[in-house]
């Protein structure tokens, strides 16, 4: 809304400003009469109510059958951010993602790319462990999609993998093929900033899938790459 004033100035209102979808706040000093306050806001404030947000989510299968919500684990400040399908039995229990086999298999994955696990950012698609370990169905991937795109927002990271088809569609829809897409770096917008992102196998499936570890090693042979082109500190 565009409000005239006496003078046929136009004055922008803070409804229109807020309809942008951008943190900006009025400030009445003379000078900076418009802050963005993005940078000011605390990420371990933004990820509690982050949490709280997905705590208080009504009507889910997925919350009613699990014991816990399991949020994240790592570096919050960390440059990268890997993003799995769901939380299986040991992460239920645990309330930590990827701490059972694949977990197991994912440290390995990241040691060989000399990454040590303490030092990324990890969470997960949904949050609660779906009954039996099934996957999500679409509609409940499109739900927590809301939610994982906040998160990835809070975290901003420089590079965001995406571990399986799950994590695929919940950020990229449903109509493209992991193996077709994975192993090449794409871009994905999220809250109007671009994220650098590659989708490469689920360490579950290549315990299913020996036979596909070595594309999963090309991957993450590339990513490793990026990481010393951007210079990320790790
Ligand atoms: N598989 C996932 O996708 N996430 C976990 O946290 C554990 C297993």
């Amino acid at each position: 809304m565009i409000i005239n004033d006496k003078n046929q100035n136009n004055i922008i209102s803070s409804e229109l400003i807020n309809s942008y979808d951008i943190n900006y706040v009025f400030n009445n000093e003379p000078i900076n009469r418009v802050k963005n306050t993005s940078n000011k806001e605390n990420k371990y404030d933004l990820l509690n109510n982050l949490r709280k947000k997905i705590s208080n989510i009504n009507n889910c299968e997925l919350k009613k059958n699990a014991s816990q919500l399991v949020f994240s684990d790592g570096n919050p400040k960390s440059p990268i951010m890997i993003v799995g399908e769901g939380p299986g039995q040991k992460e239920d229990q645990e309330g930590k993602p990827f701490v059972g086999d694949a977990g197991k298999l994912l440290n390995k994955m990241l040691e060989s790319i000399k990454i040590e696990r303490n030092k990324i950012y990890i969470t997960n698609v949904v949050n609660y462990r779906p009954p039996n370990n099934r996957k999500p169905d679409p509609s409940e991937i499109m739900r927590y999609s809301i939610f994982l795109k906040e998160h990835i927002s809070i975290i901003n990271p420089k590079i965001l993998i995406l571990m399986g088809s799950t994590a695929m569609e919940s950020l990229f829809g449903s109509k493209i093929k992991i193996s077709k897409e994975r192993g090449t770096w794409k871009e994905i917008i999220i809250n109007q900033k671009t994220y650098l992102t590659m989708i490469t196998f689920h360490p579950a499936y290549l315990l299913r899938q020996a036979d596909q570890k070595k594309y999963s090693w090309t991957d993450l042979k590339e990513i490793r790459k990026k990481i010393d082109k951007l210079d990320l500190k790790i």
